[in-house]
């Protein structure tokens, strides 16, 4: 057994201005908020969305479809689980009508500094066949923003430094570096 360590960085935002931020999103494409029936659609979304990705090395629970089911029961079962952040992003097929999960996020708020709340981003992840066309940017605004509303101050988010999309999406909408840490992992050597 051999150690890897994977640097990451974590990110803070300020939520002034976000609040009542408004979404809109590509045709055929919508969000659909929180409710525990969907707790396995989100599981299932995010295995699509970090199988094969770096950070499906990091915390390999990501990488299948038992672990990121355990990883939603987890999160939903916290007692700063934010379900008014936590959405998925639903496609529905021109035509056909058919629909398809295809983006999940999550946020956990806890009291930090001063007392004021800080809203954590929890595996933001789209499904590859729908990437690059702002859905990610899209689906994080509606977490910020209805985290914003709700009077939390600032977001948090933890980011693996190899993971340059996600990285320079975060940094576009605002996130900036207040930490950096090395995370861990176990690899067997063959
Ligand atoms: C990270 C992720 C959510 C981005 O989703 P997306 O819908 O493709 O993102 P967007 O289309 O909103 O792109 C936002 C920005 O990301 C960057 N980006 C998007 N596609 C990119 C690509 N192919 N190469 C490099 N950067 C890219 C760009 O900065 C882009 O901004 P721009 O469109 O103004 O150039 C998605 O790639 C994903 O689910 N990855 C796997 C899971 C993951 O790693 N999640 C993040 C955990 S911290």
């Amino acid at each position: 057994m051999g150690v890897t360590y994977y640097k990451r960085f974590r990110m803070e935002l300020s939520l002034r201005g976000f609040a009542r931020a408004c979404v809109e999103l590509p045709e055929g494409y919508e969000l659909v908020p929180w409710h525990e029936s969907l707790l396995e659609a989100h599981a299932d979304v995010k295995c699509r969305s970090f199988a094969g990705e770096v950070d499906s090395q990091v915390f390999p629970c990501l990488g299948d479809a038992g672990g990121c089911l355990r990883l939603m029961r987890e999160i939903s079962n916290k007692p700063g689980f934010y379900p008014e952040a936590t959405w998925l992003l639903m496609h529905r097929m021109p035509y056909v009508g058919r629909i398809d999960y295809c983006g999940t996020v999550q946020a956990i708020v806890t009291r930090e500094r001063f007392g004021l709340s800080i809203g954590g981003i929890q595996n933001l992840g789209i499904t590859p066949e729908h990437r690059g066309r702002g859905l990610g940017t899209r689906l994080l605004f509606q977490a910020l923003s209805a985290m914003a509303n709700s009077r939390v101050r600032r977001a948090s988010l933890e980011v693996t430094t190899q993971n340059s999309r996600a990285l320079e999406l975060y940094q576009a909408i605002g996130f900036r570096r207040t930490k950096t840490v090395y995370k861990a992992v176990e690899v067997a050597y063959t």
